[in-house]
């Protein structure tokens, strides 16, 4: 008899033909190559993406200085995107789903203004999230976040002189969840840059939409006008259009952004790459038990 696998690959037995026509031993060799790590250069499209030449990552920061975004579409290859997908779909059921009520500065509510001041007004934010224990060590996502390659790429592109993974065992890669109906409120980044790689689109919805430099935090300016009117619909957000594998580098703490709602069955999926510009870095405790529900 059978033993019963989820993996079709796993269910087959004899001699696999393989494209080239070299065929491979069966399940023991299977196994162990489903276990190995893809290579950077079969994760990454290094042609179209020369993320190792220096010039590509002066060229990427020139481009993130002044869009304040970088979209590289199709910067994975399907293989390892197929990969990915899989790996989400298969952690989707661990994932813990949370909503919060929050003001578009992620401030606490200023007493001396009224409920309807753009400093108090309430977005929801609403996701399911998987933590970076939940990621495999052969995933390509893994690979991807630990490779020094891709590391000083993205040194090069944001100006950073270092990054480091997070101290805690949950925060460096996440895979973020978004439902029918699920949605990110608008909001400012703390952060001076986020990573985040699309692994699978909805058919309808979650359009990623933005206002460039709504505010200017290093002159202290909130632009309170400026957010209420977008508040109110009176400004015509940007939307960036993305598809699966398309990494984006987005410049977030001055530039208003949110996730409009899911409009479909199919789940949005989003893999967020997270650095820190010091090493020992841990996420706080109460924004760990918020986002993941847990703190290791
Ligand atoms: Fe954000």
């Amino acid at each position: 008899m059978q033993a019963k696998s989820d993996c079709p690959i796993i269910q087959m037995s004899g001699r696999i033909q393989l494209p080239d026509h070299k065929a491979i031993p069966k399940r023991v060799e299977l196994r162990q190559f489903e276990h190995m790590n893809m290579p950077l250069d079969q994760i990454v499209d290094l042609s179209t993406y020369p993320i190792s030449e220096p010039s590509f990552g002066a060229d990427c920061r020139s481009t993130l200085d002044s869009e304040g975004v970088l979209v590289l579409p199709s910067f994975i290859r399907t293989e390892a995107l197929a990969e990915m997908q899989s790996e989400a779909r298969k952690g989707h059921g661990k994932a813990y789903f949370c909503a919060q009520s929050h003001s578009v500065y992620l401030t606490p509510p200023d007493p001396n203004q009224s409920d309807d001041h753009p400093v108090n007004r309430q977005v929801i934010s609403s996701k399911g999230c998987i933590c970076d224990d939940d990621v495999s060590a052969a995933s390509p996502l893994r690979t991807l976040y630990d490779a020094e390659a891709f590391r000083t790429f993205v040194k090069t592109a944001t100006g950073e002189r270092a990054l480091y993974p997070y101290a805690d065992p949950l925060s460096s890669i996440n895979i973020h969840y978004a439902e029918r109906g699920q949605e990110l409120g608008w909001h400012f980044d703390n952060s001076s840059f986020a990573i985040t790689l699309l692994i699978q689109k909805p058919e309808a919805g979650s359009r990623f939409e933005y206002v460039k430099d709504l505010r200017e935090t290093d002159r202290g300016e909130t632009n309170f006008a400026g957010v209420g009117a977008l508040l109110d619909g009176e400004t015509q957000p940007q939307v960036l259009s993305m598809d699966p594998g398309t990494l984006v580098l987005f410049r977030g703490r001055d530039s208003i952004h949110r996730v409009s709602p899911n409009e479909s069955d199919t789940t949005r999926m989003l893999a967020v790459l997270a650095y820190n510009s010091e090493p020992g870095i841990s996420l706080s405790e109460s924004a760990r038990m918020t986002f993941y529900g847990r703190l290791s």
